[in-house]
């Protein structure tokens, strides 16, 4: 089975497809309006000091542990262990990202059907509670929600039946300069509008007063989900790196590009929510009630700058969803072809029913959604990056994990770092994910 699989071109296209996973609806719905509850630039030093000194090192045990036993997240742990019991708890992490997947399928389903609405011009000079009652109509209509989980969750299996070079890398290759250029210029006609100034000051007078320990326990949790830890995606892209490339290098541009485009999405979506006169917030509804609105406020002067720019925004939401769907999406399919014989275009059939399924109950039954989201986001995920880090520091042998961290001695800042990164995977790593862990559990 080794012998055939794929590698991505290069390490720029590793850090694309990384990026393509870590960055989405995340950086969009949720950081922007933490960073304004939490402190401003207080919040963001804070979040960047967690995500290059705790997230980081979990990002790269993912990726040794990937690239070292170059396999799925389930026969990864079983090369380097021995005996079963590691390996039967990585299943877990093959199942996590599916059970995302279902539920941000629907949320993808959604984001293309407001692309469909922005090209029909549906936001041009409606009032807000024109706006969320057309997001309750659609949310609970009959069959269109279906639709567009189907959909959304299709273009993912095609995309992930093309295989690692054609399929994954590609899309990634071409979608995320794309992405880049449609948030800088949403973000720059945003700060444009009249009254843009008090989202500037929202996202950036820094306040020390507000960095709570439930903010710190925010910012480190938003940093985990923001960057795909823990669900075995770092881990499985990893392991189509070849063994020559320097994973410092992709740990850090995907943590780098990940921040920035969750800065550049908040001067995009809060200079406007200002010039609005609306309140800020987070969750799906910023995105689906209270940004449309921004564009009905804007197409009073001018409908078809309204029109355009709501397509701009939407369809750079599909891309950023699809991105990281198929990531997930990919962890189960590994799985299925190295553990189980199938191959590729069976595996994705297989993953594609059982997703679709688990959605199709999620977009109907709203405690469901909202089940997997918490189950996945407050637990699953901590497990996963609790048992990467753990089985990095604890299980593997420091020779191994420190050559893998330099490509075999090949890159001498690496060898040259190694001691602290050793450390923060040892040590420092695990403490943070148990305190999270304990922080979800006791809310
Ligand atoms: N990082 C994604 C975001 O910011 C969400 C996410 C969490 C994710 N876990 C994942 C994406 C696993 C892909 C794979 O929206």
């Amino acid at each position: 089975m080794e012998s055939n699989r794929e590698n991505f071109a290069s390490n720029l296209t590793a850090i694309l497809a990384l990026a393509g996973s870590a960055i989405g609806l995340g950086n969009i719905w949720r950081f922007p309006y933490m960073v304004g509850e939490y402190g401003g630039a207080a919040f963001i030093i804070v979040y960047l000091a967690f995500s290059l000194l705790i997230s980081l090192p979990i990002m790269l045990s993912e990726s040794i542990i990937g690239r070292r036993s170059r396999s799925n997240t389930f026969g990864a742990l079983r090369k380097l262990s021995k005996g079963r019991a590691w390996s039967s708890l990585s299943l877990l992490t093959v199942l996590s990202p599916l059970i995302i997947l279902s539920f941000y399928s629907v949320v993808g389903g959604w984001s293309i059907e407001y692309l469909f609405k922005a090209f029909g011009g549906a936001f041009v000079n409606a009032d807000p509670d024109n706006v969320r009652a057309q997001f309750a109509a659609f949310t609970s209509h009959p069959f269109l929600p279906l639709v567009f989980h189907t959909g959304f969750l299709l273009l993912c299996a095609i995309i992930v039946i093309l295989g690692v070079k054609s399929g994954i890398e590609k899309f990634n290759k071409v979608t995320m300069p794309l992405l880049f250029c449609l948030i800088v210029s949403m973000a720059i006609y945003s700060l444009s509008l009249p009254g843009s100034r008090a989202g500037v000051d929202y996202l950036l007078k820094p306040d020390f007063s507000l960095l709570s320990p439930k903010a710190l326990a925010s910012a480190l949790g938003q940093s985990f989900f923001s960057l795909s830890l823990g669900v075995g995606t770092v881990l499985t892209y990893s392991s189509y790196i070849s063994p020559k490339e320097n994973i410092l290098v992709s740990g850090v541009g995907t943590t780098v590009f990940d921040l920035l485009f969750a800065l550049i999405a908040g001067f995009a979506v809060m200079p406007a929510v200002f010039a609005a006169g609306i309140e800020p917030g987070a969750g799906p509804a910023l995105i689906f009630e209270t940004v449309p609105f921004i564009f009905c406020k804007m197409g009073s002067a001018a409908p078809w700058i309204s029109s355009v720019v709501a397509i701009l925004f939407f369809a750079a939401i599909c891309f950023a969803a699809l991105s990281s769907a198929i990531s997930m999406f990919e962890v189960g399919v590994a799985y299925l072809v190295e553990e189980k014989g199938l191959s590729r275009r069976k595996s994705v059939v297989c993953i594609f029913l059982g997703v679709w399924a688990l959605g199709a109950l999620c977009a109907y039954f709203p405690r469901l959604f909202s089940l997997c989201d918490t189950l996945t986001s407050n637990y699953l995920m901590m497990f996963g990056a609790l048992l990467f880090v753990v089985f990095a520091g604890w299980v593997m042998k420091k020779e191994d994990v420190l050559s893998e961290f330099s490509s075999e001695g090949r890159y001498p800042l690496n060898r040259k770092l190694s001691g602290v990164f050793y450390f923060l995977l040892k040590w420092v790593a695990p403490i943070a994910v148990t305190l999270i862990f304990i922080t979800n559990f006791l809310s």
